[in-house]
């Protein structure tokens, strides 16, 4: 059975000897749960999450990195109602009526659990998204990713968190797997864990909400109340990770637990492999304009930053 049957109970509810209905049909894990019992089963597993990789403590000082959506909102109130110090980071991307929406949605979303939500406008750093991908001819997600990771790891150190969490779920991970795993890119693959280690001037990067479907992050939102933008951003379309995750949704239909194994099996059996090569390892050096951590000599932001001002000579 995939879906909710006319009329099922409560699985936690009947243990109990009580007759609430079932609203929630989760077929990987086989529990039937009604609202109240689906919200505290969420909140559980981010928990056990937290605790199985060691993410952080009640002692860390978090900063969720906010980009409106249902994820990410989703995994800020679980942080806050299970008692750790979660703070909100928006990157201001400038994507048009995209990132008004969804800068106003994370605002409100600050304003009603009373966290403070820090704003950092790309525009006055170094420029739009659509600038950026107009002067450099590079695809708008490539650049996105790589200066939202930059300007993520920055301000955290500079305003006193050591710990970056991101909304990241179970089917962007196991997208991601999928890809990397047809390409068989190691470099990637050895990579791929829900906590990146703090090491050369980069801050420890968790993704709690890692063992979580997006219709479990969507259908917690939508029982919290929580406002969160409903579209794409416009520079989605046509992105490979969409395509994959609807090949492992019909694999899913099929076959319920199917994302979960191939994602928790990697972790288990297959990444301890991958850090076992030492000749993997590389050197990390600091960029010599920003000081931040960088493979190379010049950081790839500080020589985003280098094109763009060509560019605009
Ligand atoms: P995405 O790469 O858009 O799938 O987003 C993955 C995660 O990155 C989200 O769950 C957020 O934690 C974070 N993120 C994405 N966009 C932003 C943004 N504009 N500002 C801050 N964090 C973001
Ligand atoms: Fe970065 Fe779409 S959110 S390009
Ligand atoms: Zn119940
Ligand atoms: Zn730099």
């Amino acid at each position: 059975m995939n879906r909710l049957k006319k009329g099922s109970r409560c699985t936690i509810c009947k243990s109990k000897g009580e007759k609430n209905k079932a609203i929630v049909y989760l077929p990987h894990h086989r529990l039937a749960l009604c609202k109240e019992h689906f919200i505290s089963w969420f909140e559980k597993r981010v928990e056990k999450t937290i605790k199985e990789f060691k993410m952080f403590s009640k002692n860390d000082r978090i900063l969720v990195a906010v980009s409106g959506g249902k994820d990410s909102l989703a995994l800020w109130n679980a942080l806050v109602r299970l008692g750790y110090e979660a703070d909100g980071f928006y990157i201001n991307l400038g994507i048009g009526q995209y990132s008004e929406d969804s800068k106003q949605l994370a605002l409100n979303f600050a304003k009603r659990i009373g966290r403070p939500l820090h704003i950092l406008d790309l525009s006055s750093e170094i420029s739009t998204i659509p600038q950026i991908k107009e002067s450099t001819n590079r695809p708008a997600c490539s650049a996105c990713g790589m200066v939202k990771r930059y300007y993520m790891n920055k301000f955290a150190k500079e305003n006193g968190y050591n710990i970056i969490a991101t909304g990241h779920n179970l089917d962007d991970e196991v997208a991601v797997l999928f890809g990397n795993t047809l390409k068989w890119d190691i470099d990637y693959l050895k990579r791929q864990y829900p906590v990146l280690k703090e090491e050369n001037g980069f801050i420890r990067k968790v993704k709690p909400l890692c063992k979580i479907t997006e219709k479990e992050s969507a259908l917690y939102s939508f029982f919290n109340g929580i406002e969160y933008i409903e579209y794409e951003c416009p520079f989605s379309e046509g992105a490979s990770s969409i395509e994959y995750k609807e090949y492992i949704a019909k694999l899913e239909e099929k076959h319920p637990g199917t994302k979960l194994q191939f994602y928790t099996n990697f972790l288990k059996r297959m990444y301890p492999i991958l850090q076992t090569n030492e000749k993997l390892k590389e050197e990390l050096n600091k960029c010599k304009i920003c000081g931040e951590p960088s493979y190379n000599e010049i950081c790839s932001v500080c020589s985003l930053k280098e094109k763009l001002k060509t560019a605009r000579v």
